[in-house]
């Protein structure tokens, strides 16, 4: 194998415990190195797809610690089969880098990685296996269904699976640089805060969130608000819309000192239950002490059940995951009480309610009709609203 001898660390990887939260498996991985790409010209190029790329990126910035590259067969078939990596520490979503099965002898010893034919990195490559398509399906989506978007991903990867440790040449901040940080960043932002919460999001923000925001904000010192901005299917509402909404809400709701909004590059993979451990993990390694569980959390359709996601976490000792888990009922608006509730504190029947589906909202935000306060601020309502109108 190729050594990366000319490869200079931006920044020395930091030991356990330093600034905050222990990161996952004890260390904040880093692998994002300063080398001129042109010395890789000679080597096999493989070009990353954008969810390939965000897990390059996640992977050599420390978002997914303790990985430092694409997951080998063993730990391949752990955290399938058994929710860890094969050294017993709690994993739950297969990091991995197929090719087809044509032209996997191509890929050997060092390879360079690209994105749009640039080269951004380098996989070093340990070894190539041949993973169970559909064992993965069902242990990971619990279905094999090909209308679920993340199997449909699944069956439409290469069959060859590359494993080995990356590096990232650059850090691209993409379309969001002020809001674009490393966890090591993260970190230093949280410094004053004893106490951090993570709300993972993909969808845009209503009323319910904001309310599961402020109940954590009335116990915890911090919000890490943490839109993920990465591929999403093709009906979710964008990113940039999204994080328009959030700028216009925080501008007038939220308490400044005590929010930071970063976005969460990865891509969505919509398998609920095992998404979540691995989207609490991730918010750990940013420095975060809690994080939100809600309904039906990176839910699709109606694969899982509404509290799946919360229930997965018992399989772990708190202490493996690390990361405090705040569990939230479904929340929703009620007439009668004039606020935001949940079943746990509102004694009114269905008729009270106002709960408007995803769906629902889009088919609204589709026919120009306005979004009702109750579920959306109307700073908000506008901003989804002008969106849709030029979409
Ligand atoms: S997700 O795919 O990122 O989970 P979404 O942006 O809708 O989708 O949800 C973000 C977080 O808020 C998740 O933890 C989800 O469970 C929670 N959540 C969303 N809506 C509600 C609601 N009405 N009641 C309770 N929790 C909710």
């Amino acid at each position: 194998m190729e050594k990366l001898t000319n490869l200079v660390y931006k920044n020395p990887p930091e030991g356990p415990r330093e600034g905050g939260v222990a990161p996952h498996g004890g260390a904040l991985v880093n692998r994002l190195v300063q080398a001129d790409p042109r010395e890789y010209a000679h080597l096999p190029a493989l070009e990353l797809s954008e969810r390939g790329y965000a897990d390059l990126e996640l992977i050599a910035t420390g978002v997914y610690s303790p990985l430092e590259g694409f997951l080998g067969e063993a730990d391949y078939r752990s955290v399938v089969e058994r929710l860890r990596l094969a050294s017993g520490l709690p994993w739950s979503l297969p990091i991995t880098l197929s090719v087809p099965k044509a032209e996997a002898r191509r890929y050997r010893g060092t390879v360079r990685l690209t994105r749009g034919g640039e080269t951004v990195g380098l996989l070093e490559v340990a070894e190539q296996y041949e993973p169970d398509r559909h064992r993965e399906a069902l242990e990971v989506y619990r279905t094999t269904d090909p209308a679920h978007p993340g199997v449909a991903a699944l069956l439409a990867q290469g069959e060859v699976n590359l494993a080995g440790r990356v590096s990232l040449f650059r850090l691209d901040r993409g379309e969001f640089p002020r809001y674009h940080f490393t966890p090591r960043e993260t970190r230093a932002l949280f410094r004053g805060w004893r106490t951090v919460v993570a709300f993972q999001t993909r969808n845009p923000i209503h009323r319910a969130h904001e309310y599961l925001h402020k109940v954590a904000l009335e116990h915890l010192d911090g919000l890490f608000l943490n839109p993920l901005v990465g591929a999403t299917k093709a009906d979710d509402v964008p990113a940039r819309v999204r994080m328009r909404a959030y700028e216009v809400l925080l501008e007038r709701y939220y308490p400044p000192d005590r929010v930071v909004l970063g976005v969460y590059p990865a891509a969505m993979r919509y398998a609920g239950p095992r998404e979540a451990i691995l989207h609490a993990i991730s918010r750990k390694n940013y420095g975060c002490t809690h994080f939100i569980v809600g309904r039906d959390h990176a839910g699709v359709g109606s694969y899982y059940g509404p509290y799946e996601a919360q229930e997965i976490f018992e399989a772990f000792r708190p202490e493996e995951i690390g990361i405090e888990i705040l569990k939230f009922e479904h929340t929703f608006y009620c007439r009668t009480c004039g606020s935001i509730v949940s079943a746990r504190t509102c004694p009114h029947d269905r008729e009270h309610h106002l709960i408007l589906s995803g769906t629902r909202v889009r088919e609204l935000l589709r026919s120009g009709a306005p979004l009702p306060p109750e579920f959306t601020r109307p700073e908000v309502a506008e901003v989804l609203r002008a969106a849709y109108q030029t979409i």
